[in-house]
């Protein structure tokens, strides 16, 4: 038996994949286009383990994906890979719209082939697992109730566009042709491998390295947050029991404002790692704000808590001082991952 994982080389995908083979012997095909955020090293502990077979290739690529689907039969397809950040979709949304939308696309049709030729048993058990965000429902004013899987799509950046697009075509090819899926629209995650490209690992490096941590407007914008393992064993407990063609909300029950995360890194690395200069909130700077910046996530998880008996095992403060602390213990990893493109992005980015 195997999973087929695509972007299991990216934040995500990389700790469900860990995740996945430390808890069971079920193989993990995975299919990376290893983009700018794709990174094997976060799957080295794997070298040499015959239970994981990595691919480079495209989620566009149908005759890849065909000769993968063939070849390893696999009894569910687990859809990680996207192009993931805001900022990047603002800047450049072509390629959000190929992979996100047109990716998701492929790999529905290539699954609605191979699910069709299966036998009456295989073709009941498989299941095609869509990972979304809750960006799609759009932004909540304060005293709004958080997204219930019901909320209407509001979606407002590229990104967030291009998921709902994609989410609606999961949706579809339920609706139109009874393939399997199941969707899970998650809240902001955190954790080991995190690109620092998004704010928390952003946060980390550029305070250890000394540089300026950029909050973007006022900071009062809010995110709900989840540790990353969490949404694996999320994803695990949907994929295993999920009801099909639902959509589950998963959430830390978490609500934060960006400068009280930012603050709180700062905490925790002036007790970690104290920096003789003084605390790392001196180099707190509010920058420019984010073109149409949604004001407000929140995450109403209690319909996968009642039907699947999920809740997050981390709670914030456990979670991220355990991301803190992994990413101390990292600094080759952080060396390896700012190489000359990420340079460029920051200087695009930043650079005023
Ligand atoms: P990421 O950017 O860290 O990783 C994405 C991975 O997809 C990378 O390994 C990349 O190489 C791969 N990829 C990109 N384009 C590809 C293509 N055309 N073909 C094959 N592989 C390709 O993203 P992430 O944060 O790990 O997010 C994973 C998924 O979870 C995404 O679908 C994202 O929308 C969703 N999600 C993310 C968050 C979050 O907080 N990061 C929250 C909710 C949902
Ligand atoms: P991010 O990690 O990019 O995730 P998303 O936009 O998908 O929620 O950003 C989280 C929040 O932090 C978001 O409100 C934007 C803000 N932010 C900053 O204030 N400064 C930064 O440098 C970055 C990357 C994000």
């Amino acid at each position: 038996m195997a999973i087929l994982v695509t972007g299991g080389a990216g934040f995500i995908g990389s700790n469900f994949v860990l995740d996945w083979l430390a808890q069971c012997d079920e193989a993990v095909i995975n299919l990376d286009l290893l983009s700018y955020a794709g990174n094997l090293e976060n799957l080295a502990s794997l070298q040499g383990d015959g239970r994981h077979v990595f691919m480079q290739g495209d989620i566009c690529d149908r005759a890849l994906v065909d000769r993968l689907l063939s070849e390893h039969q696999p009894r569910a397809l687990v859809h990680f890979a996207a192009e993931s950040h805001v900022d990047r979709s603002i800047s450049g949304p072509g390629a959000f719209m190929r992979t996100n939308i047109e990716g998701t696309y492929t790999l529905l049709e290539a699954s609605r082939q191979y699910w069709s030729g299966l036998d009456d048993a295989a073709k009941a058990a498989f299941r095609f697992h869509h990972v979304s965000t809750d960006e799609v429902y759009g932004s909540l004013a304060p005293q709004d109730p958080a997204f219930a899987e019901t909320k209407t799509y509001e979606p407002n950046s590229p990104y967030s566009a291009s998921k709902a697009a994609s989410d609606h075509l999961v949706r579809a090819w339920h609706h139109t042709y009874g393939l399997p899926v199941l969707t899970t629209n998650c809240s902001n995650n955190y954790g080991p491998y995190h690109f620092p490209e998004k704010l928390i690992p952003l946060m980390i490096v550029n305070a250890l390295a000394g540089k300026p941590l950029p909050v973007y407007g006022d900071g009062q914008q809010i995110r709900d947050w989840l540790y990353v393992t969490d949404h694996a064993a999320a994803i695990r407990a949907v994929l295993a029991s999920g009801r099909l063609g639902e959509t589950y909300n998963i959430g830390g029950w978490n609500e934060m404002a960006n400068i009280d995360i930012v603050k709180t890194v700062c905490t925790l690395l002036d007790e970690l790692r104290p920096d003789p200069a003084g605390p790392y909130s001196r180099l707190i700077t509010y920058v420019k704000d984010r073109p149409g910046h949604d004001r407000r996530y929140a995450i109403d998880a209690r319909k996968i808590e009642r039907e699947l008996g999920w809740r997050p095992a981390e709670t914030f403060a456990s979670g991220i001082r355990k991301t803190v602390q992994w990413y101390l213990d990292h600094p080759d990893w952080i060396a390896r991952v700012q190489s000359g493109a990420y340079r460029d992005w920051v200087s695009q980015q930043y650079g005023a």
